[in-house]
């Protein structure tokens, strides 16, 4: 079957990786996206779309963006939002992580939201529940919707995402623990840009090219080539054994400054996924015109709002039906 990953209930789909999605369900998802910031669903108003779901949030490692962005998506569509707070549940007290998707599912939640430090967290979930999963981040393996949003600020900034095909998208900084580096580098190689992942070894992944990307380990090199330049901060929290490079060699070789940003093009942009490091991988003040920063975390919400839609819209279907509809 082609399509977000099938689930054990007919109608209820996952996202949990960029490769659950075909081309025709990418280019859906924009559509809707599109839609909705046009209803100003985005930012002022609300619907009732989604108003018999229910979806739940479980996050096992912080946030800040996509906690409240997939919060305020599923309350902009209607759907009633049900948080763990992980730290407080009997989580604490040893249950395990499918006995607490099985009490999420038991309550009556359609979806379930989770960010996990382990990879393939929510493909398990998937596995074990009738729940439509959302991977919010897996450890350093993907994070499916932070790449989405990425993919629409792109394309409302070069005008269709067919004009993404001629660009040229580095992305700089700790690309080994980065699993937005791996989602984005995924999605863009589907629309013809030319990925560069820039950064210093230790940070770097063994086989660029299994990523659709080529790779540097200078910034200067490629600096003045590039229509965006995507910063990372360095994935403290999942680095084991420490770097070899000390942040004064990473900075003086890797921070977008001011003599860097001179050299950028001039209608190149800046992008950066949040939490900003500044005084790290960022020293520059930029102009409001060539950086995507907060329209990426704007975006981040229409873009959630579109997988909501596209997965529980769908899921209340095939309950009414009993049959699946999804897919291309
Ligand atoms: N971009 C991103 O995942 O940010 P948070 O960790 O704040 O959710």
């Amino acid at each position: 079957m082609t399509g977000l990953t099938s689930n054990p209930v007919p109608g209820r789909r996952s996202l949990t990786q960029i490769s659950d999605l075909s081309d025709s369900e990418i280019v859906d998802l924009l559509g809707r996206a599109e839609i909705y910031r046009k209803q100003e669903l985005g930012t002022r108003r609300f619907s009732d779309e989604l108003k018999d779901s229910v979806v739940a949030t479980l996050f096992f490692e912080g946030s800040t963006r996509t906690r409240l962005s997939f919060t305020l998506a599923a309350e902009r569509l209607g759907a009633r939002v049900i948080d763990l707070a992980v730290s407080a549940s009997s989580v604490s007290k040893g249950e395990s992580l499918k006995d607490t998707c099985d009490t999420v599912s038991a309550l009556g939640a359609d979806a379930v939201v989770v960010r996990h430090p382990n990879e393939g967290a929510p493909l398990q979930i998937a596995s074990w529940t009738s729940l439509a999963v959302v991977n919010a981040g897996d450890g350093c393996h993907e994070h499916p919707t932070q790449a989405l949003g990425d993919l629409f600020s792109l394309s409302s900034a070069f005008e269709g995402v067919g004009n993404l095909a001629a660009k040229k998208i580095a992305i700089v900084g700790d690309i080994l623990h980065s699993r937005v580096a791996r989602s984005l580098s995924a999605l863009l190689g589907r629309f013809g840009s030319k990925v560069v992942l820039v950064g210093p070894p230790d940070m770097m992944v063994d086989r660029p090219s299994a990523l659709g990307a080529e790779f540097s380990f200078d910034l200067d090199e490629v600096v003045g080539e590039v229509d965006v330049l995507y910063l990372l901060r360095i994935q403290r929290e999942r680095i084991q054994g420490g770097y070899h490079s000390s942040i004064d060699s990473y900075t003086r070789r890797f921070q977008l400054d001011q003599k860097r940003y001179l050299r950028m093009a001039p209608k190149s942009i800046v992008m950066h996924p949040g939490p900003v490091n500044r005084g790290v991988e960022l020293a520059v003040k930029l102009p409001e015109e060539r950086s995507l920063i907060s329209e990426q975390v704007r975006n981040g919400v229409l873009m959630r709002m579109a997988v909501f839609s596209k997965i529980l819209a769908t899921a209340s279907d095939d309950r009414r039906s009993q049959r699946g509809v999804f897919g291309d």
